[in-house]
């Protein structure tokens, strides 16, 4: 994927023996180039609802909004509230709220009655205790309903029980009917042409169920598309309502990297530095990246790719060891230090409480990563 010119150069780290490892670190030109990327892709800004769950961070929404995104898209109340602390006028949570989170969701509303939040929701009982909580601080906030395009996640398919469950938001006071939500995080066709084909099929009946809305008289303002592999799909289409949600592009990662070769316009924008901790065996080199270090989530051997060890076998990987196979691992020391492009690395920055940033290969500055706490204040 990448080989030793590229790491000096792309990921060249002066200073580098000053920073503890593991560590993450967010290289500021290739997050620059992957958001110019996707604006591209996307034809200007206006339609990106970036989801910030790949990077959790508050300088990063401050840099979209710089770039004039002015929608943005979260999964938690934390990321809610830094998104809104970063001055973010229009957020979209789009996630199911239950429990707890839908008094939150209203305290956040309270606090921020300048933004335009919305939410997802799929479910009755759900919604009428959104609606309750809302109307009772004298509140609201926009609900898309959330549309399973066949991921069998979560959302209602397109059809009658959809149809009831709009009607019934639109007629809750607290709640403003704006719109649908369709992620669909399934569709992973290598080939983009099987991808579009895949996404058309879905979509298609999506916006005819949008239209049946519309003509029963319902308001449908948006419907939030996608994450980055179908970004590029959604991207084509000319429907209006269509908002684009990646959220991995503004980082990019190995596994997506791997998986579809159309993203190699993004670069790996964060990835994790780590040394050489020992040289156990011959043939193997344990390094300091554990599953603490880097996200677990992909399968055992695929943790992350080593520019500098393209031969790397992953063969042990404990909570603050990562053991790899080569055979150039005479090469390395105790100490030695190198990157890891992390397969996953919307979790893996969520490991980290700060990132290091480096721009034209110098230490610049550190980023919290805010929102992977649980809470901020709310
Ligand atoms: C609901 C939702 N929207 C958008 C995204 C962003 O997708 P991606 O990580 O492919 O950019 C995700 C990712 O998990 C998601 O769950």
């Amino acid at each position: 994927m990448e080989n030793d010119a590229s790491r000096q150069n792309r990921y060249r780290i002066s200073g580098e023996e000053t920073i503890a490892s593991p560590a993450l670190v967010v290289f500021r030109e290739l997050v620059e180039h992957n958001m110019a990327t996707m604006a591209d892709i996307a034809g200007g800004v206006d339609r990106l609802r970036p989801h910030c769950k790949t990077n959790k961070m508050e300088a990063i929404a401050r840099m979209l909004l710089e770039r004039g995104v002015t929608k943005h898209k979260c999964a938690t109340i934390a990321e809610a509230e830094m998104l809104a602390d970063a001055g973010a006028a229009d957020i979209f949570l789009g996630y199911n709220l239950v429990g707890p989170n839908i008094a939150r969701a209203a305290v956040f509303a309270g606090r921020f009655p300048d933004v335009s939040f919305s939410v997802t929701a799929d479910d009755g009982r759900s919604i009428a205790r959104l609606g309750e909580a809302m109307a009772a601080g004298n509140r609201s906030v926009g609900v898309l309903l959330d549309i399973d395009p066949g991921r069998e996640r979560t959302g209602v398919r397109v059809g009658r029980e959809a149809r009831e469950l709009y009607a019934l938001i639109d007629r809750t006071a607290g709640l403003r009917a704006e719109g649908l939500h369709l992620y669909d995080g399934h569709q992973r066709q290598r080939d983009l042409r099987e991808r579009t084909a895949a996404v058309d099929a879905e979509w298609q009946k999506v916006a005819a169920f949008r239209d049946e809305l519309l003509e029963a008289g319902h308001p449908v303002r948006r419907i939030v598309c996608g994450g980055t592999p179908t970004f590029p799909v959604y991207a084509k289409m000319e429907d209006p309502s269509i908002e684009l949600s990646p959220g991995t592009c503004v980082f990019h990662d190995a596994g997506y990297g791997a998986a579809f070769p159309d993203l190699d316009v993004f670069i790996p924008a964060a990835v994790v530095l780590t040394r050489v901790i020992s040289r156990p065996t011959p043939n193997r080199v344990t390094f300091d990246v554990g599953t603490k270090a880097v996200a677990s989530d992909p399968p055992m051997g695929q943790r992350g790719v080593f520019p500098e060890i393209p031969d790397a076998v992953q063969v042990i990987h404990n909570e603050e060891h990562l053991v790899v196979e080569t055979t150039d691992a005479d090469r390395w020391s105790p100490g030695d230090a190198t990157i890891l492009i992390p397969q996953h690395v919307c979790p893996t920055s969520a490991l980290y409480p700060e990132a290091v940033v480096v721009s034209q290969g110098e230490i610049v500055d550190h980023w919290p990563v805010t929102a992977r706490n649980r809470r901020i204040t709310i």
